[in-house]
């Protein structure tokens, strides 16, 4: 029996690239992800990356494109479909796997298989175990590699609750987190999990991970029709904003979104060297160690 997550993605899956191309701000909410997410790609192309809840392929048709060998996995079958039809269509001599698959348990992929793991669009916020899919993603990851996971905001959800009136719901959602997705059908209501800055690192850390960085998406809300989203010379003067601010704590309190860049630890690099140089003091002076 199809979970409500599942059923409510497969319904929405032939028509969801047309729902978000309505508003051009999506491309611009994209484009911050990626931005962020450049940096942490792998040089070493030889190695597979995953797509997890790909949704209908967009960031991993993307990653197709910088010339990686992607694997596409997602909850619902019908949305691993688009993606697939897809990435047949913009690269047709090219291999895409993919396998339906739970952030939860990943269970088609062996260990540490992945270069770089990409989780866009809140597959972890809709998980139903988050311990379970942390500790998941950290075991497909190859020592070194990193992986960026975007999840729904706490602070950033508040609005609707203010909008109904709901001072009860309010309280609840700012201490739990715990949401749940209203669809237009009552059995493909889901629950979802929105995440502080705190509890994302802390979560993340429990795995095993080092945190490289978090980022809130968007700084500016352009939801809308907002007239700055169609001029190309504006945009680049936002997105270098988003760049710039984006990890501040403005931006975190903010963003609808909040985006983590984490790395798996390489047990068997060597440690790394005693810092050359200490404080001695305040004023930030430093000399060699040693020297008197
Ligand atoms: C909002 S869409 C985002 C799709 C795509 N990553 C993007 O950014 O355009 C969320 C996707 O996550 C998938 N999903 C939801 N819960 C999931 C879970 N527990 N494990 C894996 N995928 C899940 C959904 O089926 C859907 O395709």
């Amino acid at each position: 029996m199809p979970s409500s997550n599942e059923r409510y993605h497969d319904r929405i899956a032939a028509r969801y690239d047309d729902v978000y191309k309505k508003d051009a701000y999506w491309a611009y909410y994209h484009e911050v992800s990626w931005q962020d997410l450049k940096p942490s790609l792998p040089r070493d192309l030889s190695r597979p990356v995953l797509d997890v809840g790909c949704g209908t392929g967009l960031f991993g048709l993307r990653l197709m494109k910088s010339g990686y060998t992607v694997v596409f996995s997602d909850l619902s079958r019908k949305m691993l479909d688009v993606a697939l039809r897809k990435a047949g269509e913009q690269f047709p001599s090219r291999e895409a796997d993919a396998a339906v698959a739970d952030i939860t348990d990943l269970e088609p992929f062996e260990d540490e298989r992945f270069s770089f793991v990409v989780a866009q669009g809140d597959p972890l916020s809709f998980s139903t175990d988050r311990r379970r899919a942390w500790r998941n993603l950290h075991r497909v990851l190859a020592p070194n590699g990193c992986a960026v996971v975007s999840v729904d905001s706490r602070f950033g959800g508040c609005q609707p609750f203010v909008g109904r009136n709901d001072l009860e719901g309010l309280e609840d959602f700012l201490a739990k987190g715990a949401g749940t997705w209203l669809a237009d059908r009552a059995e493909e209501r889901f629950p979802f999990h929105a995440f502080t800055p705190t509890s994302l690192r802390q979560e993340a850390e429990r795995a095993g991970f080092d945190v490289v960085r978090v980022i809130g998406k968007t700084m500016f809300d352009l939801r809308g029709g907002h007239p700055w989203i169609d001029d190309l010379k504006t945009r680049r003067r936002l997105l270098a904003m988003e760049k710039r601010y984006g990890a501040t704590e403005l931006a975190l309190g903010r963003a609808h979104h909040l985006q983590i860049t984490v790395r798996k630890r390489d047990a068997e690099a060597p440690q790394r060297a005693e810092p050359r140089t200490e404080r001695v003091r305040r004023g930030g002076r430093r000399r060699k160690k040693g020297a008197r």
